[in-house]
């Protein structure tokens, strides 16, 4: 079979995105700018976006980072805690530029203090977001202690995700960054209100990279990368086509120094070469013919959003990444930095 060398695709979104606020934020968002149309920005600045008034002031500043002529569009969202009110839902839905709450296990992961202490304590408002059609994002771990890292996701599922569907039998729902066979079943076995976003670290790497020759911080996030047989059955599912996987980078961009630290932050920095990275992984998979629909067909659909009209090509050449881009002040070290990736975004 000949090999293919250029692929041509509807130009893609991202259902799960970090670029941070402030004076870095210029350095983020041109990265998936430059591929995407759209993406989901999470809301866990520091403080937290919690208000529709702080998401759409947020909005503003994203498109104030934007390079001219960009016509990026931030999909916002708001911070679920156990004080947000059905008012308040109400406001994010009418506000028309809102596409999604999220949920953050207290102490799940970076800056996620502010989070949900006992998801009983948001019934009302899942309530209301069941009735007014707003999904509901979940970052998808048990935080207790002695739960060990690695079946954090599995734990999760099992004793508050599983109960949660059927509590709200009309719940739209996106398991965020899934890590397990065990999350790829539970959607697959999920109605299909619930859906799943998929990373490329979870995609092109298992829990050994996280140890090659070495501590690597570069490849710590979270959800912890996981052993192989994992990363197998979410691949599985991508390169089998189903609908109710797609495209969220998790990119998370941390300053240098906060990474390469006797206590580095979890989060991996893929923006700059993120539609490149799921190329890669489709390929390997055998797959390519089904990254089209993954990255920026089967969003929309879940969403209820219109497909993008405009199209993008990737093309067989080596791409080289440097060892960092500048980041504020400081700079920040992408996903493979000083390595080479084989496809190319052209135009
Ligand atoms: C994210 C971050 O840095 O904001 N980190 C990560 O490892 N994924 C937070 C998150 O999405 O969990
Ligand atoms: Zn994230």
């Amino acid at each position: 079979m000949a090999t293919i060398e250029e692929l041509r695709i509807r130009r893609p979104d991202d259902w799960h995105l970090h670029v941070r606020d402030g004076d870095v934020l210029g350095d983020a968002v041109p990265h998936s700018a430059r591929q995407f149309a759209r993406a989901v920005i999470m809301p866990n600045l520091k403080p937290p976006v919690v208000s529709v008034e702080q998401a759409l002031q947020y909005r503003e500043r994203i498109l104030d980072a934007l390079p001219q002529g960009s016509n990026f569009n931030p999909l916002m969202t708001i911070y679920l805690t156990d004080s947000t009110s059905p008012k308040e839902i109400r406001k994010a839905v009418d506000s028309g530029l809102i596409v999604g709450v999220k949920l953050y296990p207290a102490g799940a992961t970076t800056h996620s203090d502010a989070g949900v202490t006992d998801i009983r304590n948001t019934y009302p408002t899942l309530q209301a977001m069941q009735d007014l059609g707003l999904p509901l994002l979940v970052h998808g771990e048990a935080t207790a202690p002695s739960v060990d890292i690695f079946d954090r996701e599995q734990v999760f599922i099992d004793n508050t995700l599983i109960p949660l569907v059927e509590q709200f039998p009309g719940l739209k729902i996106v398991l965020e960054h899934i890590t397990t066979a065990q999350a790829v079943e539970f959607v697959r076995e999920a109605p299909e209100r619930v859906g799943a976003t998929v990373t490329p670290q979870h995609i092109l790497m298992n829990r050994n990279a996280l140890f090659q020759g070495g501590m690597r911080p570069h490849h710590f996030c979270l959800p912890v990368l996981k052993r192989e047989t994992h990363r197998v059955a979410i691949m599985e599912a991508l390169a089998e086509g189903h609908p109710r996987f797609f495209l969220g980078t998790d990119s998370a961009p941390h300053p240098q120094g906060a990474k390469e630290s006797a206590c580095g932050c979890a989060g991996i920095f893929s923006a700059p070469a993120a539609i490149e990275f799921y190329a890669e992984a489709f390929e390997q998979a055998g797959a390519l013919d089904k990254l089209e629909a993954f990255a920026s067909l089967n969003g929309p659909a879940f969403y209820g959003l219109p497909v993008n009209e405009d199209f993008i090509t990737l093309r067989r050449e080596p791409l080289s990444l440097p060892e960092a881009y500048p980041f504020g002040k400081e700079r920040v070290v992408p996903l493979r930095a000083g390595g080479q990736l084989s496809w190319r975004l052209v135009d």
